[in-house]
């Protein structure tokens, strides 16, 4: 069993990325052989400024790393420090009907929504097979909008060893469904593009502003209040026990306990929580070589299971034979 996720490098992490995703990323570290990359040639597609990509590389780095990522456990690595993916890709372009392609939600929802494709985007199905099949992996955890994608890695890899052999092994998507629900400051889901996100690391005094902007109801402060219906009780349940969870609810319901109070005990125990990690995060964020270094040797593993398996390909193929 190999597991195996891919991460975008898209900018500051929020409290909602970090329980859907970043959290269970980190713990797939103890089920099995774990291999985690920043997608930095997926967020091509895009034209960021390169300036903007290069930080926002070396700032999922250090998130994960000071979340608590293991390197000696997971294989952590950036994409593009893998010449051979490109050369996967270009391999499975050409077992790959344009049709499969096309019936891609992702591509088809951008499409709708009126951004301009440029063939990367509409390729970016192949890249991402290309990465999944190069380390054989076997489990690929992805949120509910990547499925397709996996089972497109899927349906290009049985392609392939349908005409040049059992060389490829077919990957299974593991949906992350049952992951927490986070909301937002505005009590929907938390989403940067709803403008309604708490980022876990930076400046505390903004940070608290966020939790205090939380929307509730309008009862007054001796008012008995419904915990389950509140936003505020929703994220406090993302950090407490069950015993501060029960004294939290029974202070809602019994009145003279505001929203005021809740979403101050809601701050000081996210504050609690991200304590060390916030540390560890500033001293790796001012160790640039320290990071780097991780990413290199991550890269460095990866890439003896990725040259074994392209040497395979170009034999099946015919090149290099
Ligand atoms: N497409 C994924 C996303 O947008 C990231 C990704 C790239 C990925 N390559 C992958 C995920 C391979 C799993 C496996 O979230």
């Amino acid at each position: 069993m190999r597991i195996l996720s891919g991460i975008q490098p898209s900018g500051t992490i929020h409290l909602g990325n970090y329980f859907a995703m970043m959290k269970p990323a980190i713990e797939m570290q103890n089920e099995a052989e774990t291999f985690l990359f920043i997608a930095d040639l997926h967020a091509l597609t895009v034209l960021p400024d390169p300036e903007v990509l290069q930080e926002r590389i070396f700032n999922v780095a250090v998130d994960f790393l000071a979340c608590g990522l293991d390197p000696e456990k997971t294989v952590f690595f950036r994409h593009s420090a893998i010449p051979e993916i490109t050369e996967l890709t270009w391999i499975l372009d050409c077992v790959t009907p344009l049709g499969l392609l096309e019936r891609c939600h992702s591509y088809k929802d951008k499409v709708a929504r009126g951004i301009k494709p440029n063939h990367g985007l509409f390729a970016y199905p192949v890249l991402m097979a290309a990465d999944i099949l190069l380390y054989k992996s076997t489990v690929v955890p992805v949120g509910k909008d990547q499925k397709q994608h996996v089972e497109v890695a899927r349906d290009i890899a049985q392609r392939f060893n349908n005409r040049y052999g059992e060389i490829l092994v077919l990957p299974q998507e593991k949906i992350r469904d049952d992951v927490a629900i986070v909301p937002g400051t505005d009590g929907q889901k938390m989403s940067k593009s709803y403008g309604n996100t708490i980022e876990i690391f930076g400046n505390e005094k903004k940070i608290r502003k966020k939790f205090m902007s939380i929307v509730t109801d309008s009862k007054g402060l001796d008012d008995p209040k419904d915990p389950e219906k509140c936003p505020v009780f929703a994220l406090y349940k993302l950090f407490a026990d069950e015993k501060q969870l029960k004294e939290m609810a029974d202070k809602y319901r019994a009145g003279g306990y505001g929203y005021g109070h809740a979403k101050q005990e809601l701050f000081e125990i996210f504050v609690e929580y991200f304590r060390d990690f916030q540390k560890r995060r500033d001293e790796l964020a001012a160790d640039r070589g320290y990071v780097e270094s991780i990413l290199e040797k991550g890269a460095a593993k990866a890439r003896i299971v990725a040259e074994q398996t392209i040497c395979e390909v170009r034999k099946a193929i015919g090149l290099n034979t």
